[in-house]
């Protein structure tokens, strides 16, 4: 039996939980040295469960990044809470395959009842229907299938029938800051960047309204808005009531990128800036970033469950005959056999509540607050966006130092080194930025400070090595 194997990965699992946030939060080792530890011939003969376990966890512990230590800031990535990674353990004991009821009744269940419980929590329609994705990418993609598909079809072409061969020409219409996965989702679509219409945006990379205006007039035929609620380098939110109420009045499709900021309709304190949200037609978000569940986890929402189930028509004959009232996963996502992801959420929702969702959402702006205003205070550094959310931008300006950025990017590179934070950079209005997320569970006001201390260290360090190399 597998007992020792299971003991012994339980054993492994609470020594690095428990030594996690005293690790190194970065990766110093090189690709080659990495591979080294990994790269021999595939046995003839296989070994052992507990020896293969084993040799995984030695060849790959020193090149993974501590992504869930409190101190880590880089990209939006939450920091799983322990009864989420204990669900995903179970997730995959029990390794139920979620494609239709008969697969999985559990599955199947849960999948509607969280299905409600973040409907509710988003303050999103009651009556929407979701899809479990891996994460937003997939998300934005169905959605805008989903749109593609409907406003065609509205406008006379029979798509499934045709494909989109010959079809009117749609307008894609998005924020000139919205993320990269939307173009890639336009793509995987089908369709080419001569259907997108940038939309001028502000100094925080909110889609400007006026322009948006001006560009949705001249737009005929079928058209698909997509507004972004939370900007991945300044958290920023479009405007989202009063772009949404333009488009709808135009006949568009809205779709929101809610990726992290839809979670803001969870606090009294930050839901003004999801105000109008719940008017859209389609939603995408994730549950790897701010509620704290291990990758990966995303879901699609769309306002009308018709328009989302007639993303697949065709059905596996095996798969047994289609009933409403047996939710079947696969319907609402592109993939067919998939990973029973419903469990991590129903115990990670569980275990916050309410409440608690609201306090991990609250706590991670108060400290990205808390980062901005220490960070400002340093000298020469300069934090770039207004903190609305859980992101913070920021700089050094040093004076008498003529190459801005090489000094940042080196800087970002020694704070690594130091391994008491990790955050990464950024391209922000022509510049490199270096960029801090603050979405773990497990961050503290102490952490924040001590991350502080290894900033202005390295800052320090920087401008001493730069010193020495211009011989000042
Ligand atoms: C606004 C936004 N949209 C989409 C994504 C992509 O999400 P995922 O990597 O889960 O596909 C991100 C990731 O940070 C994001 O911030």
């Amino acid at each position: 039996m597998s007992k020792q194997l299971f003991m012994n990965l339980a054993q492994a699992a609470v020594r690095y939980r428990e030594t996690l946030p005293r690790l190194p939060v970065g990766v110093s080792a090189s690709r080659d040295e990495l591979l080294s530890l990994v790269n021999t011939t595939l046995p003839d003969e296989g070994e052992a469960p507990e020896i293969a376990l084993q040799t995984l966890i030695a060849g790959v512990e020193k090149g993974l990044i501590q992504s869930g230590s409190p101190r880590y800031f880089g990209f939006v990535v939450g920091g799983a809470t322990p009864v989420s990674v204990a669900a995903d353990w179970l997730t995959s004991i029990w390794n139920q395959n979620a494609q239709v009821y008969t697969t999985s009744p559990a599955a199947s269940i849960i999948e509607d009842v969280v299905a409600q419980w973040l409907l509710e929590l988003l303050g999103l329609p009651q009556t929407a229907s979701v899809g479990f994705v891996t994460g937003t990418q997939m998300a934005n993609f169905t959605a805008l299938t989903t749109a593609r598909n409907v406003m065609l079809q509205k406008h006379g072409w029979d798509i499934d029938g045709n494909g989109l061969s010959g079809a009117p020409p749609l307008n894609i219409i998005c924020g000139e800051c919205c993320h990269a996965t939307i173009h890639s989702a336009v793509r995987l679509m089908g369709l080419g960047t001569k259907h997108v219409r940038s939309i001028q945006a502000d100094g925080e990379g909110r889609m400007q309204v006026a322009a948006f205006r001006q560009t949705l007039e001249t737009c005929e035929g079928p058209t698909i808005v997509c507004v972004q609620a939370g900007n991945v380098n300044t958290g920023a939110f479009d405007p989202l009531a009063d772009i949404i109420a333009l488009a709808k009045k135009h006949h568009a499709w809205v779709h929101v990128d809610g990726a992290f900021g839809l979670w803001a309709a969870v606090s009294p304190r930050f839901k003004h800036l999801v105000a109008g949200v719940g008017e859209a037609d389609s939603w995408a978000t994730d549950a790897h970033k701010w509620l704290n569940v291990p990758y990966d986890s995303g879901m699609v929402i769309v306002r009308s469950p018709e328009a989302h189930r007639q993303l697949k028509i065709a059905r596996c004959a095996y798969a047994g005959p289609e009933d409403a009232a047996h939710r079947d996963g696969s319907q609402w996502v592109p993939e067919n056999s998939r990973r029973a992801r419903g469990f991590v959420l129903y115990a990670a929702l569980r275990h916050l509540g309410k409440q608690g969702v609201q306090h991990l959402v609250e706590n991670c702006c108060d400290l990205a607050r808390a980062f901005a205003a220490e960070l400002a205070d340093l000298p020469h550094v300069r934090v770039l966006n207004q903190v609305v959310l859980n992101q913070v931008l920021w700089r050094v300006e040093p004076p008498g130092i003529a190459d801005t950025d090489a000094f940042n990017a080196s800087l970002v590179a020694r704070l690594q080194q130091a391994g008491v934070c990790w955050m990464g950079t950024t391209q922000w209005h022509g510049q490199i930025a270096l960029r801090i997320s603050v979405s773990n569970w497990a961050t503290t006001q102490a952490d924040v400070r001590q991350s502080l201390e290894s900033l202005a260290s390295s800052i320090e360090k920087e401008y001493q090595c730069q010193r020495s190399l211009t011989g000042q």
